[in-house]
């Protein structure tokens, strides 16, 4: 088999650059280790940014998301008894997010990608890379494909970033001393917008997936089990960590998912060894309070698209050649943006009192000052892309 560019991974980044590069009349293949039906149930990220949708529309894959999604043009931040609003429509005016499930994205690009003949081959666990530097190709269940460039969209775990010899990579890296536990409930959001809210007890999250399904998150230890977590546990806790304002309370209804996610920091660099590209969270991971993953994994096979577009059109490398660089000044803006929303929101070590002090001085300044409250706004909805692609 050959194609021009093999894909390996069909999570959000895989299947947009499938659909971005047959937009421009590029052929690809995209290899997927687990089931079509895993990937659609897979239940992660929930905020799109600006840029996001907007690419998502300009791309004709936006229809659902348009009917569906949940424009919010604030968020808030609940600490010390009280709750702050972070107004979009303010700071940021003609900048929004749209809560909309990773899921639904992903399911509205297969749908796409299908109905347009493009190929997508699920359940191949045994996807391997070889001949990076020169004529590269892909093997799976005893099969070849050949192609001009693989992009490496196989998340964390995959297989493309370790098949880039070592000491290629400089690898940064900051792990957090606690996870998140998610849970979907099928019950209606106790509160219009998003809340962010930080206790003594932990950090909590509330927030939605539809006007019947809410959505929220609680810091809990690293080594905690699902098991370790009944429903009513789960209920308490969140009660204990966001019924902190006069008047607020929570609705409960019934849980149907329940996951932990660990907290990590992490850049690979450069994004490129040979002919391989690596994009989304194969190449970097945030902890996911800023809501960036997967709004940096569809900036970065929006500039590979650009990029291949313009080496087949003109033979020119140009933009393949600056492909990692232009990537990483984004994705170090959301790696700090991510670290500093971590920061400022959950709860370290106990008895660390100089360091409670800060974080309370600090969510002061975000919630009292307009400057301070902007930087926070303008990172949450997106920084524009960067211009030419
Ligand atoms: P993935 O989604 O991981 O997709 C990689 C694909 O490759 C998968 O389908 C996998 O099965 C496949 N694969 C792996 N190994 C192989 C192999 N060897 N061969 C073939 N295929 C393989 N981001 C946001 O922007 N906003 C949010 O609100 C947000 N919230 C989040 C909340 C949580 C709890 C978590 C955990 C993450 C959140 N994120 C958020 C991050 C976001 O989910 C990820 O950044 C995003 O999934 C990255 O997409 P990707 O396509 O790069 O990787
Ligand atoms: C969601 C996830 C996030 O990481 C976040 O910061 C906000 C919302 C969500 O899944 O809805």
């Amino acid at each position: 088999m050959r194609t021009q560019v093999g894909i390996v991974g069909a999570g959000p980044a895989g299947l947009l650059l499938s659909h971005l590069l047959h937009l421009r009349g590029i052929d690809s293949v995209v290899l997927e280790a687990r089931s079509r039906e895993y990937v659609e149930q897979r239940v992660r990220a929930g905020v799109l940014e600006q840029g996001t949708v907007d690419l998502l529309n300009e791309a004709g894959v936006g229809e659902r998301m348009r009917k569906e999604g949940l424009p919010h043009h604030g968020i808030e931040l609940r600490y010390g008894g009280a709750g702050h609003r972070i107004p979009f429509e303010k700071l940021v005016p003609g900048r929004a997010i749209t809560v909309y499930g990773q899921q639904e994205v992903v399911k509205d690009l297969i749908a796409r990608r299908l109905a347009d003949g493009g190929k997508i081959l699920f359940d191949v666990p045994d996807v391997a890379p070889h001949s990076l530097e020169k004529s590269p190709y892909l093997t799976f269940q005893g099969e070849r494909l050949d192609c001009d460039v693989i992009a490496g969209c196989d998340g964390f775990h995959g297989v493309c970033r370790p098949s880039i010899p070592e000491g290629v990579l400089s690898i940064f890296q900051r792990d957090y001393p606690f996870a998140w536990l998610g849970i979907l409930a099928r019950v209606p959001p106790s509160s219009e917008e998003l809340i962010y809210a930080h206790s003594d007890r932990g950090f909590a999250l509330h927030s939605m997936r539809t006007p019947e399904i809410s959505r929220f998150y609680l810091q809990v230890p690293t080594d905690t089990s699902i098991d370790d977590w009944p429903d009513e546990r789960i209920w308490a806790e969140l009660r204990a960590r966001l019924e902190t304002v006069p008047g607020f309370e929570l609705t409960e209804g019934p849980i149907f998912a329940k996951d932990v996610s660990a907290m990590r920091s992490f850049v690979a660099e450069p994004m490129r060894h040979g002919n391989l590209y690596l994009a989304g969270d194969a190449a970097h991971i945030v902890p996911p309070t800023g809501a960036k993953g997967l709004n940096l994994a569809v900036a970065d096979v929006r500039l590979l698209t650009a990029a291949l577009a313009d080496f087949y059109e003109t033979g020119s490398t140009g933009l393949l050649d600056s492909y990692s660089a232009t990537c990483l000044k984004r994705v170090w803006r959301a790696q700090h943006f991510s670290w500093w929303m971590t920061t400022l929101l959950h709860t370290f070590e106990a008895d660390d009192a100089y360091g409670g002090r800060l974080q309370t001085s600090h969510l002061d300044y975000v919630t009292s000052s307009t400057a301070a409250a902007t930087t926070l706004a303008e990172n949450y909805v997106g920084l524009p892309f960067e211009p030419g692609a």
